[in-house]
């Protein structure tokens, strides 16, 4: 009897509980609230009305984008940006590779085939290119491109923290193709990490320059013209 009438007055209370949990006339209200926190956040609906309004009256929450803004990987109608080399380049890089480790072999022979340098040889590109080559690569890499960085060699000519040993610029880079470096530097090879977020196009060609320099390999011809073609105009001015 008494073991019974335990029985039902839990019954009776789990039966208040879930009644009263569902009490509520609005049926979208969570009831009692424990951590109001997390049931109503502080942060406005994206698409609702903001009290907060724009110069211009604009009170969604949301706010449009800056003007001129555009997607990640759109090409814009603008033809001076449709034809120039170096976004195009970037554009090709991010739509027609899938980065795929298990297709990295065949993105590198396709990249060698498919880009190209679209960069002048100019000294402010080596410049530029050298600035970016001590911040970003030479720890590895040494100061001349042997690979003997100061993360590969200690000072006192032990092995460094880093195993993986870079091979030398001089005996790599004659090896390979323009597109095989820039795709090398922009998605990473073995040991070596991915230059693609950090370095934009242009800066990767100019690194690029920089360690083809120090490895004894001079810009083509066609390059060397534009050089000219470009101190002519500054010339002029
Ligand atoms: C953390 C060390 C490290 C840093 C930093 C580093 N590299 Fe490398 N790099 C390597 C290693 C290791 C290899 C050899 C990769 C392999 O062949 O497996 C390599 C290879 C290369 C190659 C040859 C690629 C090929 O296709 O054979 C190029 C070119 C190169 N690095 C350029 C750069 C440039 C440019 C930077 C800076 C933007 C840079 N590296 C930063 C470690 C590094």
């Amino acid at each position: 009897m008494i073991k019974s009438t335990i029985k039902i007055s839990v019954l009776a209370s789990v039966a208040a509980m879930v009644v009263a949990s569902c009490g509520s006339a609005d049926p979208k209200s969570p009831g009692k609230v424990y951590m109001p926190d997390m049931a109503y956040s502080r942060a406005w609906e994206t698409y609702s009305e903001s009290p907060i309004k724009t110069p211009e009256g604009y009170n969604m929450s949301a706010r449009k984008p800056v003007e001129g803004t555009i997607p990640r990987g759109w090409v814009p109608e603008d033809q001076s940006i449709r034809t120039n080399q170096a976004f195009l380049m970037s554009y090709m890089a991010k739509n027609h590779f899938t980065h795929n480790p298990d297709k990295w072999q065949e993105e590198y022979d396709k990249a060698a085939a498919s880009i190209k340098d679209p960069l002048a040889y100019t000294k402010e590109n080596l410049d530029a290119g050298k600035a970016l080559y001590a911040t970003h690569c030479q720890v590895c890499h040494g100061e001349k491109g042997n690979g003997d960085g100061q993360l590969v060699v200690l000072p006192d000519g032990s092995d460094g923290p880093y195993t993986a040993v870079p091979p030398a610029y001089s005996k790599r880079l004659p090896e390979i193709k323009d597109g095989n470096i820039f795709y090398s530097v922009s998605y990473g090879k073995g040991m070596m990490g991915p230059y693609g977020n950090q370095l934009n196009v242009q800066d990767r060609w100019k690194v690029i320059h920089y360690i083809k320099s120090l490895a004894g390999i001079k810009g083509d011809a066609s390059a060397t013209a534009v050089v000219a073609t470009d101190s002519a105009t500054t010339a002029k001015k």
